[in-house]
């Protein structure tokens, strides 16, 4: 069984990675896309996307991050691949799946779904410019508007030579919304031999069973589901289900906190902690209560202070 930490732009920075693998459970992270243009990209921005490139390529906890790149530009995909392994990364993921318009008009992400042969391209573009021991991953949608193409999709990137595939049980036609087809998975894993992971609303261990046996792989990638419930790894491991004491939870908030007011505006550091309280609420009663005491906060000061106060 391998579990993986979800990539999620503006959710799980280097902030919440380092948090969340603390609790252990991941076997590796993917970082935040970086959406590459015609060109080689300097250190510092792989630094900016990643910071833990400066510290061996591991969150703090010691877990492996992989860089995700996202873009169609088969020279400059190979070059960013490059640079990012040399500086560090665990292997590249290569994003087939964002679905902000924005990134799609300029053909990045999940409008690549509509080409198999560039799919092929640009894996194989990644996978010959790096050693064969690097793991090259992809992660796709079921497709863009239908799963018409999904088993060409897959197909053509094991056959450009992808270690791994990991998806995201929904087209980008559906958005976010539940439910994850699990079942379209299966039919994704009669059809690849590399290694499938398994993503897509996988919230509590009985959803990572009923995703299992769905799909027909063990492996999975917990995206918003960790976020909520911060030991839902070690509990799929342990199939048991364990509840951490709120006093954890408010304990890794403030800490949260303290990380992200050294580098965050006030304004974003409050927009941050409400957004995991929101997510933490789902699965958190006490967080329900700390939801409704800081939902209208908006001084930052106020705001540590409530943080502090919901320790005791
Ligand atoms: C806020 C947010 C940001 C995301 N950013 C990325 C990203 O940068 N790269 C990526 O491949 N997927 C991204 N995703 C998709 C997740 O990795 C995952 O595939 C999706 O949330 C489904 O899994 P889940 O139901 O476990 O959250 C993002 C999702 C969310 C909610």
């Amino acid at each position: 069984m391998r579990i993986v930490l979800a990539p999620m732009e503006g959710l799980a920075d280097v902030h919440l990675r380092r948090l969340l693998t603390v609790q252990g459970g991941f076997d590796w992270v993917v970082s935040e896309f970086l959406r590459v243009v015609d060109r080689p990209y300097p250190d510092h921005v792989f630094h900016t996307l990643c910071p833990e490139l400066m510290q061996g390529g591991r969150t703090a906890a010691g877990t492996p991050v992989r860089v995700q790149l996202l873009g169609n530009h088969l020279e400059s995909m190979a070059i960013n691949a490059q640079r990012a392994v040399a500086l560090g990364s665990y292997g590249i993921d290569i994003n087939f799946g964002c679905p902000s318009k924005t990134v799609n008009r300029s053909m990045g992400g999940a409008v690549l779904l509509k080409e198999p042969d560039t799919l092929y391209r640009v894996v194989s573009a990644v996978r010959a410019a790096l050693p064969k021991t690097v793991v090259v991953s992809a992660k796709m949608r079921l497709g863009f508007d239908d799963t018409g193409l999904m088993l060409a999709n897959a197909a053509a990137i094991e056959a450009a030579g992808a270690d791994e595939l990991t998806v995201h049980a929904r087209t980008r036609l559906q958005g976010y919304a539940p439910p994850a087809h699990w079942h379209e998975l299966g039919r994704i894993r009669a059809h690849i031999r590399i290694p499938l992971i398994a993503n897509g609303d996988i919230c509590s261990i009985d959803d990572y069973h009923r995703c299992v046996a769905a799909a027909g792989t063990v492996d999975v990638m917990l995206g918003r589901g960790a976020i909520k419930l911060p030991t839902l790894a070690n509990q799929i491991r342990a199939n048991q289900s364990t509840v951490m004491p709120w006093s954890t939870i408010t304990a890794m908030l403030n800490s949260f906190w303290h990380e992200i007011s050294q580098v965050l505006p006030p304004r974003d550091c409050v927009g941050r902690v409400k957004q995991w309280v929101n997510y933490l609420r789902q699965q958190h009663p006490e967080a329900e209560m700390l939801w409704r005491t800081i939902r209208e906060e908006k001084n930052s000061h106020t705001m540590q202070a409530l943080l502090a106060a919901s320790i005791q």
